[in-house]
């Protein structure tokens, strides 16, 4: 029995050496006139694919090997042995192919034809078995793991904040329900909803953030960050939007807004960095063939600093550039996509952290600027995405928190304990949320958001 390793490994010359297995499944099979069959095998552990040569000798070469095709699972087992051809440090010399499961050629979709993503992704079980998404998926774990290694260094302790609540973080009324009141029976009586006798005695929702929470740990352990499943209905059908993806938080106590912009940035230097280091073949795909000169625009942003800009001049910028921009913009409005883009792509090209907004655009918890009509926000934008980071200082002054919430038409004793954090001990604090998709985004250079996550939740779409 060979020692079971992956292809990530084999494909290391140091990895040579007899008796080695090797598990996945087909990608091609070529038959050469000399007597054996070349297959290509992925086993998902890394980009490339391994070479196994085998021999007609083995005694299913007939019968199974030289009808294996595109899907078929094998386990191979054999010599592993730096390779005579370019492509690849080593290849499979197979002593035995085990044919696990097949795939019918008839009606297996990844043909070696090429689909789009659209079509992809109406096969979202099988689309992990292609280049690209496989190169996405190994981008989003890296991703993810510098998140969690970047804060713990830092000092940050991870908090598991809740998925069900019954607070709008944002304001915004984008919020999923969640209850067990039977819809269809009440419907049918034509009755009235009366919350007292749903599951939780009030309306609850899917949290669109994990801010309020991540707060109160903040104000107690002083770093936290929490990193989960964020929920939004809001009914845009745009290459950016999901109605569910993935937000880390971190929030800092005794963090003011250029502590906030500051980690920002070095934090998002080193998940850029880590892509780099650790997903290279990954990002040579990238690359070469999804955006090119992903690498080197990388590299870039990895060793600038990147440009501040406050909202006002923004504005300024945006009022006298000789763009058309399809929504007029004016000091008091919300930038749109098309705002955020000139702003990075052609204004600075790179990115671009936006502070000092209208506290009229931002929610209520943050903090009101001296100025009395500007809030400590802060966006971090860039090219090709526009907004990945939404962050901001949080107003920690109860009188000026208790105005800001009425102004805002939120009953404060829902919100008790929040504003209880500003009564006991209160500290100026900061933080952001940084869209998960979105950065794997900009790291890949995937136009559609709905490409960067496994199953994508979006208006009319829940398959999978
Ligand atoms: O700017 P947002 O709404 O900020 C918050 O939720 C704050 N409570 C974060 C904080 O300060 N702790 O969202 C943060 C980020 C955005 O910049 C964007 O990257 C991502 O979350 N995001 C979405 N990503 C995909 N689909 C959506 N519908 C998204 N909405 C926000
Ligand atoms: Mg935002």
């Amino acid at each position: 029995m060979g020692k079971w390793i992956r292809i990530a490994e084999a494909r290391l010359s140091q990895s040579v050496g007899p008796e080695k297995e090797i598990r996945g499944w087909i990608r091609t099979r070529r038959d050469s006139k000399g007597g054996f069959s070349f297959l290509e095998i992925n086993d998902g552990s890394c980009f490339g694919n391994l070479q196994v040569v085998a021999p007609a000798e083995l005694e299913n070469y007939a019968e199974e090997i030289q009808k294996l095709s595109a899907g078929c699972s094998v386990v191979v087992t054999g010599e592993l042995l730096e390779s005579p051809a370019k492509g690849q440090a080593t290849e499979l010399h197979a002593s035995e192919v085990r044919v696990i499961g097949w795939a019918d050629p008839e009606t297996y979709p990844l043909q070696k034809k090429r689909h789009t993503f659209e079509k992809l992704r109406e096969w979202a079980h099988l689309r992990p078995r292609t280049n690209t998404f496989g190169a996405v998926a190994r981008v989003r774990h890296q991703v993810s793991q510098s998140i969690h290694q970047f804060f713990s260094e830092q000092g940050f302790y991870y908090c598991h904040t809740p998925v069900i609540t019954a607070s709008d973080c944002e304001g915004a009324g984008e919020m999923f329900r969640v209850t067990t009141i039977d819809l269809d029976g009440l419907a049918a009586r034509g009755g009235k909803v009366d919350y007292k006798f749903d599951f939780f005695e009030k309306p609850a929702f899917l949290t669109v953030s994990g801010q309020l929470e991540a707060e109160i740990y903040a104000t107690s352990m002083g770093r936290v960050y929490t990193f989960g499943p964020t929920f939004r209905a809001e009914n845009s059908n745009t290459s950016r939007h999901l109605a569910e993806f993935w937000m880390v938080e971190p929030e800092a106590a005794f963090f003011d807004l250029a502590d906030n912009m500051r980690l920002s940035e070095d934090f998002l230097k080193r998940v850029f960095k880590d892509c780099l280091d650790h997903c290279s073949e990954d990002m040579d795909f990238f690359d070469q063939r999804i955006e090119k000169g992903k690498v080197s625009q990388l590299q870039a942003v990895v060793e600038k600093p990147f440009t501040h800009l406050t909202y006002t001049e923004a504005i300024k910028i945006l009022e006298s550039c000789n763009e058309s921009f399809e929504y007029s913009i004016s000091w008091g409005t919300d930038l749109q996509a098309e705002h955020e883009r000139y702003l990075t792509e052609k204004y600075v090209d790179g990115p671009v952290i936006l502070t000092d907004y209208p506290s009229s655009i931002k929610p209520f918890y943050m903090r009101i600027s001296d100025d009395g009509r500007t809030v400590a926000a802060m966006d971090v934008l860039v090219p090709g995405v526009g907004e990945i980071i939404g962050g901001s200082q949080r107003e920690e002054r109860l009188d000026v928190l208790q105005n800001r919430m009425q102004q805002a038409g939120l009953d404060e004793s829902e919100y008790w304990w929040y504003v209880d954090l500003r009564r006991y001990g209160t500290v100026p604090h900061a933080g952001f949320g940084l869209g998960l998709e979105r950065a794997v985004q900009y790291v890949t250079g995937m136009a559609n958001i709905r490409d960067v996550i496994p199953f994508p939740r979006t208006p009319g779409n829940a398959e999978f």
